[in-house]
């Protein structure tokens, strides 16, 4: 009988995908993010044997933290966000191989220290290893950490073999157009594009994975896969929690760099673009530039394509909520949005006419992440109704998050002795078939990082193409204040200039 304790479904499947000898040093290791997302995926990735077996984790901070207690932290970081429960072998595997280097970001000193460190845990070892640099904190120090990198020479070390620098870049990259052409600038000084791996954690979910599959692994879907049978997509990300604490971060945000420009886009991307000839992370990579570069510039006039949108005080789960202006750290006069609706057209053979319709806000009914696929209402009128032809159209959606799965809805017949239609749906759920421990999207992303697999990671050019989208549309908004700003009550699913939006063309949002 096999030992392996995960789902039958899983058992067999390879557990080791040849990941060379590592070092993963975290700069930003006494943050958020590593404490709920890094730290954790490193547990879960040592748990599941998909480290390789000479593995070395170092945190870098500008705080003087000893070794032993950057463990301690790390121990606490994977008690409390962990999906798997501590397990005291496994941890103390990594724990014998953990480290701390105190250091500034923009202090090349600390840099040269850093790689005496790097080389000092070779020595030991008595071989060569790969370095991944996770740069984790905020962007103002993206730059320093990248130059720093090129001048210790750490980001050249081993370049030209597989065990070659690796550095991942957490979002935001860049905050329009010009901010991330001039990232990839000074990205370009100091390292090889392929070494580069620009993050989107919405990538690493599996059901955005999942949906590629879908796509490309079914004969049933390819074939109707555009403008004769589908009549238009929608693409939902909606949050039921406000701005809370980040009030600040937020205003220098809002909904169309939050979310519409980096996740939202790459799940038109996946949707949109041609079957790639490999999966291969440049071919798949191609594609989603090709079609990114098909949509047409917005309409930014009134009635045109884009939406914006504050929420205002309502009711969430039973309980009130307070609207944007009165949040903690909110300017009284504020023009950030919390909800952005967009219409794409996309240019090309398969695409044109059909509508994409994107939309994200907080403080939403539901937290849900979906990508709805509307085909054409079927033809004739055999189902007629009183002379009223409204059968529902098939659609096709992929849940995202939460409950991840995929749903088609159909009709079918209500059993009786007349012959009535009803929409029926058709649910395909994975904690139901796979049961709920699927791995977290950062296992996914760190160990595709350490094998050098960049499928799942924003290229350059992708970066820039969706910002030249939307840089016009955030300059807009900045020169018209608060002019033209829609609103919505808190725990609603968003303002009617969104539904004017649809309307315009015959459709209507779903409720997800
Ligand atoms: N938290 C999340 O859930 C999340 C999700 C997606 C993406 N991200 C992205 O991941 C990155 C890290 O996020 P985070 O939430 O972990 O950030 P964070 O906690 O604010 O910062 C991470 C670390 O960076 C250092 N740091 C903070 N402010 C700094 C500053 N002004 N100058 C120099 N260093 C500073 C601090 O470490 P030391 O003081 O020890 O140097 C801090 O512990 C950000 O780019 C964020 O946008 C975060």
């Amino acid at each position: 009988m096999s030992d392996d304790p995960r789902h039958p479904f899983l058992q067999g499947l390879s557990k080791h995908r040849g990941t060379p000898p590592t070092v993963i040093v975290i700069f930003g290791a006494s943050g958020d993010l590593t404490a709920r997302k890094l730290i954790p995926a490193i547990f879960n990735l040592a748990y599941d044997n998909l480290l390789p077996a000479d593995f070395f984790l170092v945190g870098y901070g500008r705080k003087d933290i000893p070794h032993e207690e950057f463990r301690g932290i790390a121990l606490g970081a994977i008690k409390e966000f962990s999906r798997r429960e501590l397990n005291a072998e496994v941890w103390n595997r990594v724990a014998a191989n953990t480290t701390y280097i105190a250091g500034g970001y923009d202090e090349p000193e600390a840099f040269r220290r850093l790689a005496a460190h790097i080389e000092s845990l070779e020595k030991t070892l008595g071989r060569d290893v790969q370095t991944l640099f996770y740069i984790s904190t905020p962007p103002s120090v993206f730059a320093p950490i990248l130059r720093n990198l090129g001048a210790c020479g750490l980001a050249a070390r081993h370049l030209g073999n597989s065990l070659h620098t690796k550095v991942i870049i957490e979002k935001p990259f860049g905050k329009d157009l010009e901010s991330a052409v001039a990232l990839n600038g000074v990205i370009r000084e100091v390292l090889e594009e392929h070494q580069v791996y620009r993050i989107d954690h919405y990538l690493g979910k599996e059901t955005v994975q999942d949906l590629l599959v879908q796509r490309f692994s079914n004969s049933i879907f390819e074939p109707l896969w555009n403008r004769n049978y589908i009549d238009h997509v929608q693409i939902t990300v909606s949050e039921e929690v406000g701005v809370g604490t980040r009030g600040g971060y937020y205003e220098q945000s809002g909904a169309l760099r939050d979310m519409i420009q980096n996740h939202t886009m790459q799940l038109v991307a996946l949707t949109a673009m041609e079957p790639p000839v490999s999966l291969d992370a440049e071919a798949v990579r191609n594609e989603k530039v090709k079609v990114l570069k098909a949509i047409q510039p917005l309409d930014l006039a009134p009635g045109g394509d884009v939406v914006r949108a504050q929420y205002a005080s309502g009711m969430i789960g039973g309980k009130g909520a307070r609207g944007y202006l009165d949040e903690d750290g909110i300017a009284a006069q504020s023009g950030t949005e919390t909800y952005a609706a967009i219409r794409l057209s996309i240019n090309n053979w398969r695409w044109q006419g059909v509508p994409f319709y994107l939309r994200s806000g907080k403080r939403m009914a539901r937290r849900v992440t979906e990508i709805a696929v509307q085909f054409k209402r079927p033809p004739g009128t055999l189902f007629a109704e009183g002379g009223r032809f409204d059968l529902a159209p098939n659609t096709l959606s992929f849940q995202i998050q939460p409950d991840e799965g995929l749903s088609l809805i159909l009709n079918g017949k209500v059993p009786g002795l007349e012959t009535r239609t009803q929409p029926v749906k058709m649910n395909f759920r994975y904690s139901a078939t796979y049961g709920s421990n699927t791995p977290e999207a950062y296992e996914r992303l760190v160990l595709d990082a350490m094998i050098g697999d960049g499928t799942l990671f924003i290229r350059g050019d992708e970066a820039e193409t969706s910002w030249k989208l939307y840089t016009p549309v955030l300059k807009a908004w900045a020169a018209a204040g608060r002019e033209g700003m829609d609103s919505y009550p808190a725990g609603s699913w968003g303002p009617p200039g969104a539904e004017s939006l649809m309307a315009k063309t015959g459709h209507v949002w779903r409720q997800p």
